[in-house]
């Protein structure tokens, strides 16, 4: 039994729940960020969790996603600034099950992650603004322990191979 935990992460939010996931993990297992992080072949679960940037899975998460092969349990988690099951997170979530499509996708999780203040004063310059500004007050915070027991609690929930 080979457990990965690989991730993309900017500003620490999505890293913060990797962490969590490879703690709670009892067996062998690894964390990496997604750059350099080691060929998915040869795992018998991995999750893979990204940051959503700009409607979608970040790029280099969209790689390794296409990496996963038949054969292996796949949990995604995402952390993201737009409101939990808006049309932009549906939408980024689904872009990541299509990419993995060849693993066997085991569950998903997402929710709320902070964005720093200078990045969203950045953001509220834009034009048009971005719709996920307009949540950024809500998602200050997150993730937070509470994110991270629901997490752990869906996971349990799982038919995982540990
Ligand atoms: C440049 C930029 C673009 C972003 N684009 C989106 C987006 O399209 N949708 C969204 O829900 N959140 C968006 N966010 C918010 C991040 O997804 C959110 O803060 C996330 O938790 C960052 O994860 P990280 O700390 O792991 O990098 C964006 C943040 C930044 C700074």
């Amino acid at each position: 039994m080979k457990n990965l935990v690989v991730y993309s992460s900017k500003t620490g939010n999505t890293k913060k729940l990797a962490e969590a996931i490879y703690e709670h993990i009892p067996e062998e297992k690894e964390i990496s960020p997604v750059s350099g992080a080691p060929d998915p072949e040869g795992y018998t679960f991995i999750a893979a969790g990204f940051r959503i940037e700009n409607g979608e899975p970040d790029r280099e998460m969209q790689e390794y996603l296409k990496r996963i092969i038949d054969d292996c349990q796949v949990f995604l988690f995402a952390t993201h600034a737009s409101e939990r099951g808006s049309d932009v997170v549906k939408a980024a979530m689904k872009k990541a099950r299509d990419l993995a499509k060849r693993a066997r996708i085991v569950g998903e999780f997402d929710c709320f992650g902070e964005v720093p203040e200078d990045k969203l004063n950045e953001a509220r310059q834009q034009q048009p603004q971005p719709e996920w500004v307009k949540y950024a007050e809500e998602a200050k915070g997150h993730p937070n322990e509470e994110d991270i027991r629901e997490m752990l609690k869906l996971i349990d929930s799982l038919d995982l191979p540990w």
